[in-house]
């Protein structure tokens, strides 16, 4: 499987070492290569058809501020036409305004029978129909896990793992900067600017954290999941959104003399679809401290199920693009044994 790399960020840089330290265990499990056979950033590339190792092209970016040749004006789609490769791996950074650089890259890779692995959340939220008929009509795979929860894998749970149930409805906690803003605010007292402060120190917070506390991140992810789950056809401005800006000190005080918990939670379901602070019991799951994630499906069998972890993070963000990369290799590999000409999974 070569894979090309478009963004070379935290969250490109992330993939690269997980898949420096993944891909032999993945290769003697599939008995195929996985390599990454083009890196881009913004404003340079990197490219080997026989394989880049991927922590020297993190190492040079770290050293000159980009990956290799510049782009010299070039526009991606223009490099992307002589390159070879199966699968874009793309995580430029999230635009909720008009998905681009994102929307296009994705288009390219997917007018071109290339599958897709993304965690930008910006093309998903915004047009998720136009990716998902480019994929169908050339029949290559859009893979998104991590642009919801993180390392949460509640994508690929809910459309995969939970195919015989029809899923009533999702709610959940899917921003970590807001869950540790409001978690400060009732634990240390602390006003809500130097919360937000600390979780900007942090590395949580969005590039423009009012991306954060306004719930405009999400209202993107409440979109996605709407979108991949529930079938559903919105977009980010559907989402019913209030932040977590106008919660005070005092209202968080006087939530907790009831013992209560105010979250800013997601729910979304085929008539729902809404981001808003609400008063959760103290030990209610929702009530989850720190950053972590938590999303709780209501199912017509199972009943309730409740996925929580790590929302967001280089190397939680690159786990659930590796959980893509392989899902793809898996079943490229179980369609070549059906065949008869591959090997055991
Ligand atoms: N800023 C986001 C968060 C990062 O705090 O959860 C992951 O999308």
């Amino acid at each position: 499987m070569d894979i090309i790399i478009v963004g070379f960020g935290t969250v490109g840089q992330g993939v690269a070492e997980a898949l420096s330290r993944k891909a032999p265990s993945i290769q003697s499990a599939f008995k195929e290569k996985m390599r990454v056979v083009g890196v881009f950033d913004s404003k340079s590339y990197d490219l080997s058809p026989k394989g880049l190792d991927p922590r020297e092209v993190a190492a040079r970016k770290a050293k000159l501020g980009k990956v290799g040749p510049d782009l010299e004006g070039r526009r991606l789609i223009e490099v992307l036409q002589d390159v070879k490769y199966d699968v874009m791996v793309e995580v430029t950074p999230t635009n909720i305004k008009d998905a681009e650089p994102g929307f296009g890259n994705m288009m390219a890779a997917l007018s071109a029978g290339k599958d897709v692995v993304t965690a930008n959340k910006g093309p998903l939220a915004l047009r998720f129909r136009q990716l998902s008929k480019a994929a169908e009509k050339s029949g290559a795979r859009l893979r998104f896990e991590a642009s919801v929860g993180g390392a949460t894998p509640v994508i690929n749970m809910s459309r995969e793992l939970l195919m015989g149930e029809r899923i009533l409805s999702i709610r959940g906690i899917e921003n970590g900067t807001c869950n540790f803003i409001l978690n400060r605010m009732r634990d240390e007292g602390l006003p809500f600017d130097q919360a937000l402060r600390e979780a900007q120190e942090m590395g949580y917070a969005e590039r423009d954290p009012t991306y954060d506390i306004d719930g405009i991140d999400s209202a993107a992810k409440a979109a996605i999941l709407a979108n991949a789950i529930f079938r559903r056809d919105v977009t980010f401005d559907d989402v019913r959104r209030t932040g977590i800006r106008g919660v005070s000190l005092e209202a968080v005080e006087l939530a907790a003399e009831e013992k209560k918990v105010i979250r800013l939670i997601a729910e979304v379901s085929e008539s729902r679809l809404e981001v808003s602070p609400r008063l959760v019991p103290t030990g209610h799951p929702l009530a989850i401290g720190g950053t972590l994630n938590i999303f709780q499906l209501m199912t017509d069998l199972a009943g309730d199920i409740t996925v929580a972890g790590r929302g967001a993070g280089k190397m939680e963000t690159a786990s659930a693009i590796l959980s893509d990369l392989v899902a793809l290799m898996k079943e490229d590999c179980a369609s070549r044994r059906r065949n008869g000409s591959g090997n055991r999974i």
